[in-house]
């Protein structure tokens, strides 16, 4: 998708200086930075401190990681180790593991002299099948938002959460992928974009990808969502998952599942947009989804340019109050009246995800 005009993708390989470039996500919106991932390391930094962030990203990200594994050292043992602390880098989005165990997949067997070649291209794969996944999505979601069009005859407005837009994934995002098409198809579109405290990444990232492609768009506090649902100023939400259980129930960015239930109290439709990466078919109970805690500056600082346009981050809580850092929520499959894939929407269950993914 287009930032100043120009078209971009979030994660790529330099095929000239082999190296794997990214968008730096912590600079955004004030700057625009390109960072170079040279090492596994950087790979696992740039997932931990979330230059790079979103499901689908991380998990591109993670394939390139495998990559400059190999280049830096092609031993099995030395690939294991990378494989395994590229793992425990962050540790509820799925995509994460479900990268890093097709790359091994992909390597197992592989002569010596052919895995950087098979490791660069599966990575690349992983991105470009991504990028085809949420295109489908986007065709998919799209005819909800034409019905809804064709019913009202009006803008549509659209509720979401957190970031997973374009720059959540490779490109397209999988929540905006529908609002892009709609929009690109000259449907009237109107996006409340819920802040999304502490890292803001729907105020930083998703009102920054959308001001980009010029679709119209409201920054409101996470606590808003409520009342805009009541007063009728809702006609749907659309948000991402960081690991949606075959039983339907899904995993997303913090306050999803209060966005969930006002939506239910007041007969909004609230779907979840997600590629088949971030099934997760093993886990059965919701329960048993690790849910990261991070550190608790991120809820006690906030970021942003003073007045001489200068980032600075300030300490913003009562000096001696306590703090907890939960990251992601789970909504269950009840308050999920559908789930957008590529495949096709289907219900937030074993039986209709069965019958889109045999
Ligand atoms: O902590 P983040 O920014 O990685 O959380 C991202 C989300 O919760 C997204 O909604 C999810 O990963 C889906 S991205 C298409």
């Amino acid at each position: 998708m287009k930032i100043e005009g120009k078209e971009h993708k979030t994660i790529w390989f330099d095929e000239k200086n082999q190296i794997v470039k990214i968008i730096d996500q912590t600079k955004l919106p004030h700057q625009f930075v390109i960072k170079d991932l040279k090492t596994v390391k950087d790979a696992i930094k740039a997932i931990e401190v979330m230059e790079v962030r979103g499901a689908p990203l991380i998990g591109g990200t993670a394939a390139y990681g495998m990559v400059l594994a190999v280049m830096e050292k092609n031993d099995s043992n030395f690939i294991k180790q990378s494989s395994e602390l590229l793992i425990k880098s962050r540790p509820t989005a799925i995509n994460l593991k479900w990268a890093v165990d097709r790359m091994i997949k992909k390597l197992t067997g592989i002569k010596n002299n052919e895995t950087l070649k098979v490791a660069i291209d599966e990575a690349k794969t992983i991105c470009e099948e991504d990028v085809k996944f949420c295109k489908n999505i986007g065709l998919n979601g799209l005819k909800i938002i034409e019905e809804i069009y064709n019913k009202k005859k009006n803008t549509v407005n659209i509720l979401t959460h957190c970031n997973a837009g374009w720059l959540a994934t490779i490109d397209w995002g999988t929540a905006t992928s529908p609002i892009y098409h709609a929009h690109k198809k000259g449907i009237p579109i109107h996006v409340w974009v819920d802040e999304t405290r502490p890292r803001n990444q729907g105020a930083n990232l998703t009102s920054y990808e959308l001001n980009e492609e010029e679709v119209p768009n409201t920054i409101i506090a996470d606590n808003t969502g409520g009342i805009l649902m009541q007063r009728g100023d809702v006609d749907m939400c659309i948000v991402g998952t960081d690991r949606t259980l075959s039983t339907g129930d899904v995993c997303n960015k913090i306050g999803t599942y209060l966005k969930a239930l006002a939506a239910h109290d007041n007969n909004i439709p609230f779907y979840v947009a997600l590629p088949s990466s971030t099934i997760d078919w093993e886990t059965k109970d919701l329960k048993d989804i690790l849910i990261e805690e991070r550190n608790s500056e991120e809820l006690t600082h906030i970021e942003g340019l003073d007045k001489n346009n200068k980032l600075q981050k300030i300490f913003i809580y009562p000096q001696k109050s306590k703090v907890k850092n939960l990251a992601f929520d789970v909504t269950p499959a009840k308050y999920v009246t559908g789930l957008i894939t590529e495949k096709g929407v289907c219900e937030a269950s074993e039986k209709g995800l069965k019958g889109l993914f045999k």
